[in-house]
């Protein structure tokens, strides 16, 4: 008879093995690491203590009262990420292919509610075939418990989530309420109806990878924020994106310490092309202004027309805004307002300072854009800049247009400090359109109707198409020169850094949805 540890040693080694030797080898040979191994590249060495190993389902029905395995499909636990706490959950395929049970779904929750209560990150590896079919209602409760606890949690502490393996479903509204999105290409994907159902119902042929793989996922459909080579690349993002942001919303993201030496960038001040319909790529600004090789893009090749990221600047985490002019020229759509609206929302909600960077011609014109509701998702981004507390500069490089100049950051909706370079466009639209508009008569009436256009458009430039009418209200604090900007960002955050703004007392707002 085994003695008392023998057992336990036993059972250690049962549970660590989930479904077993050949469903693991199965797993490996999609490409695909077990939740074990994934935890082992997440969390510090030796930092993982888990929770709820040896816990089992209680169904009885279709066999499965003589099938248990120890755990139940989700490994539950927590442990450090560069020395920082957090909670994590990976799902384990090889246990009924990850599918989620009453019994796995409560060592989700319980593990929620320590990292609700205990205030920091909680991390979900998703790989999963959905709801444990032979458990029906309660496996869909246990979803239910999930989804409540996510809604709850969210503003709370960083909820981040990768999908690493199927996630259909119901299994798709927990990661979509979370934070952030990460899938791994070829090898994931999220879709709330199969493409089976797709042929059954629109008769569209599509493979699972089209339908809702990760390339699709970030370009298409803007549903993940990050898609990653494979495995380990997406949990060297969750790490990195962890270093931004701080353990719960009344923490403050980490401060890496920082030596402060030349500031000034020489290298900005050729960035804007003399033909102000000419683009250039704003992320040569971001990656000017920034730390060296601190940019970490969100949503990279979602909505490219704005560039949403997180980044260091003297040490310090910032998100960083800025219009791309690069693509569509910038304009605000109806997924870029989107975009840059969450993005704005979870820096506000995790103390996460915002630099706006702006060169907007204004947003898109089109019955595409107005019947899909331009209106209402535009209002998003405003609203989410209206809303938010944290420290909020803007930088305005070059057109600043229309309603858009009002969106993008304004000193109207409560940015802390506007500034502007002297190629700096605050109008109510581009030169051109303007004279049209306002001297049609006039035009009309010429004897040389293009001769006076070109005379009314030069007045209207002179006038409008620059930054000092704007600064002589104070709606721009400063024009400067685009070498000088690191070093006036640095301290702005600086002298922002003790901030105190805060909202009426409500409920809870109601943006636009
Ligand atoms: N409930 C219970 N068991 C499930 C399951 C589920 N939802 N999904 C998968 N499994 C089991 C399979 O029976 C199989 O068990 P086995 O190892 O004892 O043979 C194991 O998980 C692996 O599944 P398999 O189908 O062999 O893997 P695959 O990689 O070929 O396909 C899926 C993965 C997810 C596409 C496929 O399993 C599937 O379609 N599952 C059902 C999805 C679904 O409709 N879910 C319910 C609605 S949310």
């Amino acid at each position: 008879k085994p003695s008392k540890t023998d057992s336990l040693v036993r059972k250690n080694a049962e549970a660590e093995l989930g479904g077993g030797q050949k469903r693991i080898d199965a797993q490996h040979a999609k490409g695909k690491l077990t939740a074990r191994e994934r935890i082992a590249l997440l969390i510090d060495e030796g930092s993982f203590e888990e929770i709820g190993k040896f816990v089992m389902h209680r169904t009885r029905d279709f066999g499965l009262d003589k099938e248990h395995y120890l755990g139940d499909g989700v490994v539950t636990g927590y442990g450090t990420v560069d020395g920082r706490l957090v909670y994590v959950f990976a799902q384990d395929f090889t246990v009924f292919g990850g599918a989620l049970s009453e019994t796995h779904a409560e060592k989700i929750c319980k593990l929620m509610d320590l990292a609700m209560q205990n205030g920091a990150p909680i991390i979900g590896l998703n790989d999963s075939g959905g709801a444990r079919i032979q458990e029906g209602v309660l496996s869909l409760a246990g979803y239910a418990d999930i989804f409540y606890r996510n809604t709850k949690a969210s503003g709370v502490i960083p909820q981040l989530s990768a999908i690493m393996g199927p996630c259909a479903g119901g299994a798709v509204y927990s990661p979509a309420i979370t934070d952030f999105i990460f899938m791994v290409e070829n090898t994931s994907y999220m879709f709330v109806t199969g493409p089976n159902v797709v042929k059954t119902v629109t008769h569209e042929t599509v493979t699972a990878e089209e339908l809702g793989g990760a390339s699709t996922h970030s370009t298409k459909s803007g549903v993940t924020h990050f898609a990653c080579g494979n495995e380990l690349a997406c949990i060297q993002n969750i790490k990195q994106l962890l270093s931004y942001i701080p353990q719960n919303c009344e923490d403050e993201p980490p401060m890496l310490p920082y030596e402060s030496t030349d500031e000034s960038r020489p290298g900005l001040n050729p960035i804007i092309p003399e033909n102000p319909n000419q683009p250039y790529d704003m992320r040569e600004i971001i990656e000017e202004l920034v730390d060296a090789g601190s940019f970490m893009e969100v949503h990279k090749n979602f909505a490219e027309n704005i560039v949403v990221g997180f980044a260091r600047i003297g040490g310090r985490s910032i998100g960083v805004v800025g219009n791309q002019p690069a693509v569509l020229a910038g304009v605000l759509d109806i997924h870029a307002s989107t975009k840059a609206a969450r993005f704005v929302r979870f820096c506000d909600c995790f103390n996460v300072p915002l630099l706006v960077l702006e060169d907007v011609p204004g947003f898109l014109p089109g019955t595409d854009q107005e019947w899909n509701g331009i209106i209402t998702n535009g209002a998003k981004l405003l609203y989410a800049f209206c809303e938010a507390t944290v420290p909020r500069v803007t930088v305005i490089t070059r057109k600043a247009y229309g309603g858009a100049y009002d969106v993008m950051n304004s000193k109207h909706i409560g940015a802390d400090l506007n500034y502007a370079w002297p190629s700096a466009e605050i109008a109510v639209m581009g030169a051109s359109g303007a004279a049209e508009i306002i001297f049609k008569r006039e035009i009309a009436e010429a004897d040389d109707p293009q001769a006076k256009l070109q005379e009314k458009v030069l007045d209207y430039t002179e006038k409008f198409a620059n930054p000092y009418r704007a600064a002589h209200r104070g709606y721009i604090d400063e024009v400067i020169m685009p070498e000088q900007t690191r070093q006036k960002l640095i301290r702005a955050f600086r002298m922002l850094e003790n901030k105190v703004a805060s909202m009426p007392k409500k409920k809870h707002g109601n943006i636009p949805l």
